[in-house]
């Protein structure tokens, strides 16, 4: 398969060539472009050094690319995935530009793998936030129904960027936030993304939006608040849900543990929960603090935590490729 990354020196970026160095996706070759900023550099791929090119409006032609991975910012990937899908490319964006266009599939591949082969040259990667909850939601969407889901999250600074972090060390030595409103460090931030004239965040949009996109419930309610909290990385959602049906928490936990890509953590008698620190560097979403929620007849708290560069970016957007591993 011939592959490229845009955006291939950013963090989601350089983290798409640490899992397709992990993973056997049957790379024959690899292009990688960025801005000017990085033309000529060389990264290291598989043993081979590979130069980083300018992305420019011909860079796709004629060099038989089967599939982009896109992740150099919205502007980029509005400009550039349509001429990267004219060649024949299958783009796979981990921008926000296309995620809800109605051509464009949004997938999770544990959850609606099907929808990606509906694609028209274009595939969006959903929200980082919004990827770590759905498989836990599709289970009880399958087997209780969903009435309500409110999510509550702590996101860590790495999903800003090279510049979140930058924000957090230098705000560890005295120095003020250049890239957030305020301190990152001691504080939390219940602004993510834009403000809305409704009052919500872009974030918390996405969030609601994608949601309904990927478990095909348009009309479900959806309600959310996004924070930044000084972590470097991996976010943690609380996910509360109201249920049409009464369920049983453990064989709710036995069917969240049985799913590909979930790990439960759920001992609290150990203190046992998902946590960011450990989730840094997997694949995996971690699900725990399963719990009723005794203020609605049925209703259910879970906890979950993934490293929003990996699942929530680099390795969800490769798990998509792989689902065209053999068409190239
Ligand atoms: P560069 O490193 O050359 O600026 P991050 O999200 O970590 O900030 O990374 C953003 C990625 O998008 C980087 O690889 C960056 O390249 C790339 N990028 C930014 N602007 C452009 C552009 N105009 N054309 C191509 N790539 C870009």
């Amino acid at each position: 398969m011939r592959v490229a990354v845009v955006g291939a020196t950013g963090l989601v970026g350089s983290t798409f060539l640490k899992v397709l160095n992990e993973r056997d996706l049957g790379i024959t070759e690899l292009f990688l472009f960025a801005s000017s900023r990085s033309a000529g550099k060389k990264i290291d791929f598989k043993g081979k050094e590979c130069l980083v090119e300018e992305l420019r409006e011909d860079s796709f032609k004629g060099r038989d690319i089967d599939i982009a991975l896109f992740s150099a910012g919205g502007e980029i990937s509005l400009k550039y995935a349509p001429l990267a899908a004219q060649e024949g490319i299958l783009v796979i964006d981990n921008s926000s530009a296309w995620r809800m266009n109605k051509e464009v599939p949004l997938i999770v591949p544990e959850v609606n793998p099907q929808e990606a082969f509906k694609h028209k040259g274009i595939i969006a990667n959903p929200n980082c936030s919004t990827i770590q909850c759905m498989a836990p939601l599709k289970i009880l969407a399958n087997k209780y129904g969903i009435k309500r889901v409110v999510y509550s999250t702590y996101q860590a600074v790495s999903g800003t960027g090279h510049k979140g972090i930058v924000d957090l060390e230098e705000g560890l030595k005295g120095n003020p936030p250049k890239t957030y409103p305020h301190q990152i460090v001691n504080n939390c931030l219940p602004h993510i993304d834009v403000f809305l004239d409704n009052g919500y965040t872009k974030e918390e949009k996405k969030m609601i939006d994608e949601t309904r996109k990927i478990l095909d419930l348009p009309e479900l309610p959806v309600t959310a608040t996004c924070v930044r909290v000084p972590v470097i990385n991996s976010h943690s959602v609380s996910i509360n849900v109201e249920l049409e049906k009464d369920f049983d928490i453990d064989e709710l936990k036995k069917e969240l543990a049985s799913l590909d890509g979930i790990i439960l953590l759920d001992e609290v008698e150990k203190n046992v929960y998902p946590l960011p620190v450990n989730a840094t560097g997997k694949d995996e979403v971690f699900v725990g603090r399963i719990r009723r929620d005794e203020s609605v007849k049925y209703g259910v708290n879970l906890w979950t935590v993934a490293d929003n560069i990996r699942k929530g970016a680099a390795t969800n957007a490769i798990q998509i490729a792989e689902l065209f591993k053999d068409r190239f």
